[in-house]
């Protein structure tokens, strides 16, 4: 890829996307990161021979412009660099992947008429397995949507949703989604130690179990429902655990438990678009 893409915030998830883009072979002579940090911005230059700058408004000459900082700092930060864009007269591509900040929000902070992403990634990106919800505002063409996605998929699968709100549920799938399969593997190896295993060895088979089930899933052409069926014999164990996990309403309470991720991403955008003074 041609294209030169510059960071503003080079932690964690830049960290992840810079890794992945320079595998996937995009020079690192065309990736800048803009981070108020020193070391870290040695860590970056050292680590993948990137530009590094500690002022935001280098970033506006590259082609895309990936906004990485936590979402309580996006509205300062974009605010910071609006005049500069009006008087460049640049239009560069914004990728926001700042968990739960609206798009009309971010344009709104950039002084208006941008063009902008937004990404909804999940932690698995850490280790390039993510799974990423993408949205583009209507400024947007599909040349700079191919770039966006080519992106994210340096750090796993991408998804474009049609409308900004589907990103809420994708917070409550894949955003939150992790934690929930940590959680059921934490009860199912305390549920292993009880019925007398090593917590080693508990742990063990539940993570291998977890990675083969997924795996499973992953690769065959059946869905999830057919899958459990086939490993559910007629007065079997798994049946009877089956069984009791159903009586106990465990559907409708992943159904809530997701309902209630969603609600709280509403609320949190909303606390988060909010204009400060
Ligand atoms: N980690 C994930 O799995 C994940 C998943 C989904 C979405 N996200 C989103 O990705 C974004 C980044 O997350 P992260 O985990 O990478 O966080 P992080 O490691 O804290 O990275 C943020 C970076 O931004 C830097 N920064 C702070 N103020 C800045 C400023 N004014 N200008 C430029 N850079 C600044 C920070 O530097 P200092 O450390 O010096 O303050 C830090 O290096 C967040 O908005 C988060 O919602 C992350």
């Amino acid at each position: 890829m041609n294209t030169t893409i510059a960071f503003i915030g080079g932690g964690n998830m830049a960290a992840s996307l810079i890794g992945g883009l320079i595998s996937s072979s995009a020079p690192a002579a065309n990736i800048m990161v803009a981070e108020p940090d020193q070391e870290q911005r040695s860590r970056l230059q050292q680590e993948f021979a990137v530009h590094t700058t500690a002022d935001n408004s280098d970033t506006l000459n590259a082609d895309v412009v990936i906004l990485a900082v936590k979402p309580q700092l996006l509205q300062i930060v974009c605010r910071a660099l609006s005049e500069t864009l009006n008087q460049s007269g640049r239009q560069p591509l914004f990728i926001s992947i700042a968990a739960g900040v609206r798009s009309d929000d971010i344009d709104r902070w950039l002084g208006g008429n941008r063009v902008i992403v937004r990404a909804m990634p999940n932690t698995p990106s850490l280790l390039a397995s993510g799974a990423t919800g993408l949205y583009a505002n209507p400024r947007v063409n599909a040349a700079q949507q191919t770039v966006a996605e080519t992106i994210l998929q340096a750090v796993g699968i991408t998804l474009w949703v049609n409308e900004e709100d589907e990103l809420d549920a994708v917070t409550a799938v894949s955003g939150s989604g992790p934690a929930y399969f940590f959680l059921l593997m934490e009860a199912m190896q305390q549920a292993g130690v009880k019925l007398g295993l090593t917590p080693e060895t508990a742990e063990k088979l539940v993570i291998q179990t977890a990675l083969g089930a997924a795996q499973m899933a992953d690769h065959s052409e059946m869905d999830a429902a057919t899958l459990r069926a086939q490993v559910t014999s007629k007065g079997g164990t798994t049946e009877q655990a089956i069984n009791h996990f159903q009586q106990a309403g465990f559907e409708p309470l992943v159904e809530s438990a997701m309902q209630a991720a969603y609600d709280r991403s509403r609320t949190l955008a909303n606390e988060l678009g909010k204009d400060q003074s």
